[in-house]
C-alpha cells in the first residue's frame, strides 16, 4: 500500500515542477496547498492531488503522476484519498475539470454536468473563469444528506 501524507510548504516546488511536467496549471497551487496530498517514491514526489474548499462542495485539481510511474494504481490511490477527505469534512459534492482523463474518471463514478448546472461557488474559481474555460465539468457526489 502506498503512502499518501499531506504537503508541508516545503513541497511546493518539486509540486510544481510535477505538474509542468505533465502539463497542467500551477496557478492557485500555493493558495490551496493546505489541501494538497502527496506520494513520494525515495524520496521524490510522483504523485499529487489536492481539493479546493467552498462550504460543502470542492473542485478536484491538480492531479498528476510522474509520466515514469503512470499506470501502476497511483492516480486511483490518490483520488480515493482524496475522496476519504472530502467525506470527512462533510463535502456534498467533489467537481473537476478535465480535458486529458475524462475516462479516468467515468471509471470512478464522476459524470458530466453543464457548466450552467454548476454550482456557483465552484463557477468563480480561476480554473472555471481562466484556465480551463472550455473544459468539460464532470461531479460525483459525495453526501446524499
Ligand atoms: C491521469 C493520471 C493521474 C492517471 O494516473 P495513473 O497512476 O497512471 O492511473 P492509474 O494507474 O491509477 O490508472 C487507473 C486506471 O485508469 C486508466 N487510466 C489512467 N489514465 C487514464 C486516462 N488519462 N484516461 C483514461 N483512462 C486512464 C488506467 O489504464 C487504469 O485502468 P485499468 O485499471 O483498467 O488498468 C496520469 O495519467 C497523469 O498524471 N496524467 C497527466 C495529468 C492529467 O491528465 N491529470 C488529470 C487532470 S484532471
Amino acid at each position: 500500500m502506498t503512502l499518501i501524507t499531506k504537503t508541508n510548504a516545503k513541497d511546493l516546488p518539486e509540486v510544481l515542477k510535477l505538474l509542468s511536467m505533465v502539463n497542467l496549471p500551477v496557478e492557485g497551487v500555493k493558495e490551496q496547498f493546505q489541501n494538497f496530498f502527496i506520494i513520494r517514491k525515495d524520496k521524490t514526489i510522483v504523485g499529487c492531488i489536492g481539493i479546493e474548499i467552498y462550504g460543502n462542495t470542492a473542485l478536484l485539481r491538480s492531479l498528476a503522476v510522474h509520466p515514469s510511474f503512470q499506470g501502476k494504481g497511483l492516480g486511483l490511490q490518490l483520488v480515493h484519498k482524496i475522496e476519504g477527505y472530502s467525506t470527512e469534512k462533510n463535502l456534498r459534492n467533489i467537481y473537476l475539470l478535465t480535458e486529458t482523463a475524462e475516462k479516468f474518471f467515468l471509471n470512478l463514478g464522476y459524470n458530466y454536468v453543464p457548466r450552467d448546472n454548476v454550482d456557483p461557488r465552484i463557477k468563480q474559481t480561476i480554473e472555471f473563469t481562466t484556465l480551463c474555460p472550455s473544459s468539460p465539468v464532470m461531479i460525483k457526489k459525495i453526501s446524499f444528506l
